[in-house]
């Protein structure tokens, strides 16, 4: 059967289509396919493995009758409207899991590299700016022992406080939309209400999917209540931040710092001002972005369209209601 790829995805995932005897046709150029070019590819498909940001809507899947299984190549389905997909009587597969660690690495990562200005003084090198070495410049801030705010701890938050308490000793306070178990006892984290995480965190480390409660969720009256000295850390969605807020509390001292794999819009302007702040570290959305986690991911999207195709449960579904 026919599965329409939107990006270039790792091998190994194609060749386990291929295997299945499936055939590939791959979106290759490197822009998006426009919602239009979207159905063309898929009028005679069988199967979407959608890598990056397609719409996937009721109106697309109104125009593609054919699909019987869409496959993400990616944990995160805000841009699926899941309902319309089940009433269609379509499963959605994501790639939970495989994905954690290489997530979680890339927040200790801007988490780290923002408390010691890192991308700022790699720049200030390339300017020609080392001349001697100053006691009092270039100072960042030490993370021995503070404390942790994890907004949304599902297991990339857990990955993140679990590096953050081995490495520092961290205490870890969280947000969710419910407590959980395993967090408190395993990390002895403490759920506070979403106040109190503004006010307590030194580093507030984002890891919620984008919903309509979770949209610009960090906005000025956020902000406003975090401490002066905090580090602002997303690498979920660029959405939950309201980024003209963003700049305006690192600009006004509310905030200290911000490390950012995700913006909105993606790609972030290269004029933007974050990209000049010392105390900003923003990467290109890699989050996932490793050899081995992105060879993962492909591989259990195809698996999610074998067992899609053959009518079978996916191993990873984002919509198990669609089996009644
Ligand atoms: C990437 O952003 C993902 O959702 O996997
Ligand atoms: C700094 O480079 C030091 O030697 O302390």
């Amino acid at each position: 059967m026919k599965v329409f790829i939107t990006r270039v995805i790792p091998q190994a995932g194609k060749d386990l289509l291929l295997a299945a005897g499936h055939t590939i046709e791959e979106w290759t150029e490197k822009r998006n396919l426009t919602p239009a070019e979207l159905v063309a590819h898929c009028s005679d498909a069988d199967a979407l493995l959608s890598a990056g940001s397609n719409k996937i809507d009721a109106a697309f899947l109104d125009a593609a009758p054919h699909l019987k299984v869409i496959a993400l190549h990616a944990v995160g389905y805000d841009n699926v409207d899941v309902a319309a997909a089940t009433r269609h009587g379509i499963p959605i597969g994501n790639t939970p899991g495989v994905l954690t660690n290489a997530t979680a690495d890339t927040a200790f990562l801007l988490m780290l590299a923002t408390s010691r200005k890192a991308f700022y003084l790699h720049k200030r090198i390339i300017r020609g700016e080392w001349n001697f070495f100053e006691p009092t410049a270039n100072l960042g801030i030490s993370l021995d022992g503070k404390t942790l705010g994890i907004f949304g701890m599902g297991s990339i938050g857990q990955n993140m406080a679990r590096r953050c308490k081995a490495a520092y000793g961290m205490q870890v306070i969280y947000h969710n939309r419910r407590r959980d178990d395993t967090a408190e006892k395993e990390l002895g984290a403490t759920y506070v209400d979403f106040n109190t995480l503004l006010q307590q965190s030194d580093v507030l480390s984002v890891h919620a999917p984008l919903t309509p409660e979770t949209q610009g969720k960090f906005n000025a009256a956020a902000f406003a209540q975090m401490k002066p000295s905090a580090i602002f850390v997303n690498t979920a969605r660029g959405s939950l931040h309201n980024e003209s807020d963003l700049i305006a509390a690192l600009e006004g001292g509310q905030i200290w710092g911000a490390g950012l794999d995700v913006t909105n819009p993606e790609p972030m302007h290269p004029d933007n001002v974050l990209l000049q702040m010392p105390n900003v570290c923003v990467l290109p959305h890699i989050g996932s972005a490793t050899q081995e986690t992105r060879d993962a991911m492909a591989v259990l999207a195809a698996q999610n369209i074998i067992a899609g195709l053959k009518g079978e449960r996916l191993p990873a579904v984002v919509n198990p209601e669609v089996y009644g």
